[in-house]
């Protein structure tokens, strides 16, 4: 009966630590055809959710405009989707007040795939990537990594927020909710061998790495040592074209001399 009831803790044990440690695996791939010629179009914005206000709404117009000359497949977004602490849960109305009822424009009406934001993880981080949203507003479709494939050009997304320390170890900062990704050596471990590997598979004459943080930045944040140590070693071995961040509230163009450049 004791050996039983040891062999039962030791089950439960391992089954918390499965539940817990995210495990390896592949990455999930999204499939969006390209158009009849096998060109594609698409619009990426970043550090958006403010029900409206700092002229989210006049951008959302221009989005509108410009979404429409190009025709566009989808629309990428590289995080901090709400303002300021993300969402408090699936019935947030800011979920509505800042996407919803923001992005009306006809040609905004396609998918859109969103990462996470250090802004997102502040408040409830599975309630943004929950289907629920997605039976209010069918275009939301985010995801911590993945790829979408869009015959010329694989997107990875990368979930970046995790990379940085500070997030974990500042204690006067807010809480950032990491259910899902502690231990974070092990998410960032499991994640960076998922990544090598799918860019590994990939076919695509383009290979575009999403995320939020800045890798390279002359901006605000200035660079993110975590993801140049960390992530760029695997998007350069594997001779991905460019990444696209958000976090820096400003246009910024950098290339590199070995080859990646970042937008
Ligand atoms: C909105 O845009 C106007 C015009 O470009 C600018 O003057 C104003 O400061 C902006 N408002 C905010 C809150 O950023």
């Amino acid at each position: 009966m004791a050996k039983g009831s040891a062999a039962m803790a030791a089950a439960v044990v391992v089954l918390v630590a499965l539940l817990c440690a995210p495990a390896a695996g592949e990455l999930e791939r999204l499939e969006h055809p390209a158009k009849n010629d096998g060109s594609l179009s698409v619009l990426v914005v970043g550090d958006w959710g403010r029900k409206g206000t700092y002229n989210q709404s006049r951008v959302a117009e221009q989005m509108g405009k410009v979404g429409e000359q190009l025709d566009i497949d989808f629309v990428i977004s590289t995080g901090d989707n709400f303002y300021e602490n993300g969402l408090t849960g699936t019935d947030d109305q800011a979920f509505e007040q800042s996407f919803t009822d923001i992005y009306t424009a006809k040609s905004l009406q396609k998918p859109w795939y969103l990462v996470l934001g250090n802004h997102d993880y502040r408040g409830d981080v599975l309630a943004q990537l929950s289907p629920v949203l997605q039976k209010i507003d069918s275009r939301f479709i985010c995801k911590r990594s993945f790829i979408v494939n869009a015959e010329i050009v694989d997107f990875f997304f990368v979930d970046t927020t995790p990379f940085q320390l500070k997030y974990w170890t500042h204690p006067k900062d807010d809480h950032y909710d990491w259910r899902g990704v502690a231990p974070r050596e092990k998410y960032l471990a499991n994640l960076l061998k998922d990544l090598d590997e799918a860019i590994k598979k990939s076919t695509a004459t383009w290979k575009i790495a999403v995320g939020h943080h800045t890798m390279r930045s002359v901006s605000d944040h200035g660079d993110t040592e975590e993801l140049l140590k960390l992530l760029l070693p695997v998007l350069q071995a594997n001779g991905v074209n460019f990444y696209i961040n958000g976090h820096d509230h400003c246009l910024e163009h950098i290339s590199s001399k070995d080859r990646l450049t970042s937008i």
